[in-house]
């Protein structure tokens, strides 16, 4: 049986930034309440006419680059996002076509902000039964266009950005084990209308906009610590390891606050996290492959090393992967 293994790795980032100070200037906040209570001081938002497969593509561009092979060796495109183009046609066969993958099968999925741990296990299960050899696993998120800009709870937290992974099939061992989760019961804490007409869900909106972002953050905040913290134990439990082989814990960046209470109970120290909210904001799916790729460039993490990803989103969902790199 072969393993599956990240072979390469990309990211995209829109150029444009919003600091704390925009915010002020639309809300009743402050660079001090946003700061404190998310560690937030910036965040990346895509131009008004560029979307989820530009940002997409050209991050699969270089993930695909970095990975040394050719859009003509990918059997499998795979998009994770909760901000599409299109119901349909899917986003992943958009950037098929944007590629040139001629021998890729496309689709979406969606697990919002867990949407990257999703993708891999989707990947290693084809991968591992020998279905697939290339497969792209992507996820990119346009939220600033989904964002309620009326209300002051949210639209601090949300930016921009694309990840993309190659994951092959190798003799070296790679992603050693997943773990995803859901509890639907808690499925409206944090949504998103599409046909669905409530007057209930429009009502909660500042801007009554039902395509808007609407979210119970204390609510998601308290799942979140202790879904990052379990999924993570799962991994390492999978695979009969503990924190002290594990060389980086890359987790989902929502909230500076998240963060740190999920590794006070994971019992680890902050060196062993990768941050980067102070710069990017929540991207939702898009936080996990693009700081892996940054991680992998600053040289945080390196071959041999076993690392952690975990994330949690909407639905609600959560995730874990443990690999080596
Ligand atoms: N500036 C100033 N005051 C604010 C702001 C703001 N930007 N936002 C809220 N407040 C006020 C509230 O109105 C409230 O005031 P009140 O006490 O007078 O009513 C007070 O601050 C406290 O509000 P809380 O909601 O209790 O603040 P909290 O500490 O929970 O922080 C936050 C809010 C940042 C949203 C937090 O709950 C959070 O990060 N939640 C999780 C979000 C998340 O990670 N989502 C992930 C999924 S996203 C996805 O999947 C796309």
């Amino acid at each position: 049986m072969a393993n599956a293994k990240i072979t390469g790795v990309g990211r995209y980032i829109p150029e444009k930034v919003l600091d704390n100070a925009y915010f002020e200037s639309i809300v009743d906040t402050n660079d001090e309440w946003i700061t404190r209570r998310t560690g937030i001081k910036e965040r990346h938002v895509s131009a008004p006419d560029e979307y989820t497969t530009d940002m997409a593509t050209k991050a699969a561009e270089r993930a695909i680059k970095d990975a040394g092979i050719t859009a003509e060796d990918l059997d499998l495109i795979i998009l994770g996002s909760v901000t599409p183009d299109y119901f349909t046609p899917a986003g992943a066969c958009v950037v098929q076509a944007n590629l040139g993958a001629v021998n890729a099968a496309a689709f979406d999925f969606n697990s919002a902000c867990t949407g990257f741990i999703t993708g891999l296990t989707i990947a290693k299960q084809f991968i591992e039964n020998g279905t697939y050899k290339n497969i792209l696993v992507i996820c990119a998120d346009v939220l600033s266009k989904a964002t309620d800009y009326a209300d002051r709870s949210t639209c601090i937290l949300f930016g921009d950005a694309a990840g993309a992974a190659v994951v092959s099939a190798s003799e070296e061992t790679g992603i050693i084990t997943t773990e995803i989760g859901a509890d639907g019961t808690g499925a409206l804490a944090l949504t998103q209308l599409a046909y669905r007409d409530d007057e209930e869900e429009l009502e909660k909106r500042v801007s009554k906009n039902k395509e808007t972002i609407w979210m119970a953050g204390q609510a998601v905040m308290k799942f979140a610590v202790k879904a990052m913290a379990d999924a993570s134990q799962k991994v390492l439990d999978n695979a009969g390891l503990t924190y002290d082989d594990i060389a980086l814990v890359i987790p989902h960046q929502a909230n500076y606050r998240i963060v740190d209470a999920a590794i006070k109970r994971m019992g680890i120290t902050q060196d062993k996290v990768f941050l980067n909210l102070e710069k990017f904001g929540n991207t939702s799916a898009s936080c996990i492959p693009s700081s892996l790729s940054q991680a992998v460039e600053q040289g945080r993490v390196k071959n041999g090393d076993k690392i952690i990803l975990v994330g949690f989103g909407g639905g609600l969902t959560w995730g874990a992967a443990l690999l080596e790199w």
